[in-house]
């Protein structure tokens, strides 16, 4: 069967592209990578993708007059490539709602929050100051509020009293490239679609058991 053809999006270090990346390695995985795409000529993650021979650009969008100009080029050059869904991973530029619309039900971000909790930057300092006891990350179809969209995958991650922000961030940043990896399987093998606000899944398992954070001495 044909695999996916993914184009992926970075402005830095790209460990959640490397993790697609490690996945579209293995023969099994429904889905390839046709580009990575940077408005950032500096972006780390550009040289880890040209190092697994994965075709880069980069798009400044500082040398644009606007940003509508800007996003035609990322448009072309995203179909100029087949790409058939659009990985936000750490794209640090916001979408005008008409690349959004043109990319409708066929792009993907990461989050690194419970959506829709803390949705915005810095988040894991922000859910240290509320005193939570868990927080996650959240993979989305992507709309044009900033943020929000048809939720894919979310993982739960407990917090530790002595947690600082950097060591959240590692921990659901562990999490973070499991699920992405894991929703860009269940979609490009048509197990998950937008249905509405939500989306709807088939033959998928569902864990029955939640977390509990601090744990009682008897669980
Ligand atoms: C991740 O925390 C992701 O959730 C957020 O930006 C960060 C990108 O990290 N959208 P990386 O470049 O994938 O390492």
């Amino acid at each position: 069967m044909a695999r996916m053809q993914l184009g992926i999006l970075i402005s830095g270090r790209g460990s959640n592209m490397k993790a697609l990346i490690d996945a579209c390695a293995g023969r099994d995985y429904p889905a390839e990578i046709a580009l990575v795409l940077s408005n950032v000529a500096s972006a780390g993650g550009l040289e880890t993708a040209r190092a697994a021979g994965i075709k880069t650009i980069v798009i400044d969008h500082k040398a644009y007059p606007s940003r509508a100009e800007f996003e035609r080029d990322l448009d072309q050059a995203l179909r100029d490539h087949g790409v058939e869904l659009v990985c936000l991973a750490g794209f640090m530029r916001l979408l005008d709602k008409d690349f959004v619309k043109r990319w409708h039900d066929r792009m993907i971000n990461i989050h690194p929050s419970l959506l829709p909790s803390y949705r915005g930057l810095k988040t894991h300092e922000r859910v240290l100051e509320d005193g939570v006891r868990f927080t996650g990350c959240t993979v989305h179809y992507v709309r044009p509020q900033m943020d929000e969209g048809p939720i894919i995958m979310q993982a739960v991650v407990p917090i530790d009293d002595h947690d600082t922000p950097q060591k959240l961030a590692r921990r659901v940043l562990a999490y973070e490239h499991k699920i992405y990896v894991e929703s860009v399987r269940l979609i490009a093998s048509g197990n998950i679609r937008p249905r509405g606000n939500k989306t709807a899944s088939k033959g998928l398992k569902f864990p029955k058991k939640g977390l509990i954070s601090p744990t009682p001495d008897d669980a």
